[in-house]
């Protein structure tokens, strides 16, 4: 059927995905619905299926390649082979080790303070306070756990978290745990390329994800509690801000997922942007699909 449609000269776009979701995320399928209203044939491919010819694709957007992290150099050489790819190869280089937030810090940008451990050196622990341990490359909340390091029990759990992660070869994060996601949660404001830039589309309301310590968890990714929700204008200002610190500007992503967090001030601050794997939170969002179908479009010229 997709040699017909490429014979009879239709657009096709690829949506990649992981072998664990080839019919594509719920959302997703949203995506390729509108796509279909708009003429356009979405056809999900896994990101590592070799019998995939990419060059086929004048457009390949990445949607749910949620099983990259551990596999973190071989996804990244793959990218580099797509021509098509959306996002662009570098910024999926760029954005699947958060190391990035270290530049965008550097850039003025409001973020988590963060402690980096590299594989092959030690961590002494604080004394106190309730801190997250994640992977620097990291997906769906996998690998992520929260500690009361005055608590004997979580600091010797946080101690084997961070040996876990190292004896990985994997970069770890430190952070101080941002108490107001309990209340506030989280923020991720949705933003599709369009003629001037990116165009803010819509946000949600995430609720917290950490309980506790990490004692692992089955499948892709942490159950989420999603909400529609207004961002504030501060929210705005810090998204807008991390758009345009991003390797070559703002207008090279199809689409951008900004997630915040009220700092112990009450002014967000950034836990990562995403322009790799997002869920875009379609379905929250009346004509959210619409809007992306209708950036596909644009960028298929
Ligand atoms: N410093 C922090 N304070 C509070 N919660 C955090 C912090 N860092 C991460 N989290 C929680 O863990 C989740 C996953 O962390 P995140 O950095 O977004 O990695 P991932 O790439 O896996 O989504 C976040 O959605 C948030 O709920
Ligand atoms: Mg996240």
């Amino acid at each position: 059927m997709s040699d017909n449609h490429a014979t009879r000269g239709l657009p096709r776009v690829a949506l990649i995905t992981c072998k664990e979701l080839p019919e594509l995320d719920p959302d997703d399928r949203l995506l390729a619905a509108a796509l279909a209203e708009r003429g356009v044939t979405a056809e999900p491919r896994v990101w590592d299926d070799p019998a995939v010819d990419w060059t086929d694709y004048p457009l390949a957007v990445l949607r749910s390649p949620w099983d990259y992290p551990t596999r973190h150099t071989e996804f990244v050489a793959w990218a580099g082979t797509v021509p098509g790819l959306a996002n662009p190869a570098d910024l999926v280089r760029w954005n699947t080790d958060k190391r990035y937030l270290r530049e965008l810090a550097a850039a003025g940008v409001p973020t988590v303070p963060t402690e980096w451990i590299a594989p092959d050196t030690g961590w002494n622990p604080a004394a106190t306070g309730e801190y997250v341990i994640k992977p620097a490359v990291g997906a769906g909340s996998l690998d992520a756990g929260r500690y009361d390091l005055a608590d004997p029990e979580h600091r010797g759990l946080a101690v084997a978290h961070v040996e876990r992660l190292r004896a990985a070869h994997r970069h770890t994060m430190v952070q101080p745990y941002l108490d107001a996601v309990d209340t506030a949660g989280e923020t991720s404001l949705l933003f599709f390329a369009g003629p001037d830039g990116p165009a803010f589309s819509h946000a949600i309301r995430k609720g917290p994800m950490l309980e506790g310590p990490d004692h692992g968890v089955e499948g892709l990714f942490r159950p989420e509690q999603i909400t529609p929700r207004v961002p504030s204008e501060a929210e705005l200002a810090v998204a807008e801000q991390v758009l345009a610190a991003l390797p070559g500007g703002p207008r090279r992503p199809l689409y951008a997922r900004v997630d915040l967090i009220p700092g112990p001030d009450g002014a967000p601050v950034l836990v990562e942007v995403e322009l790799t794997e997002p869920s875009l939170f379609l379905a929250h969002e009346p004509g959210a699909a619409g809007r992306l179908a209708d950036a596909v479009l644009a960028r298929l010229g």
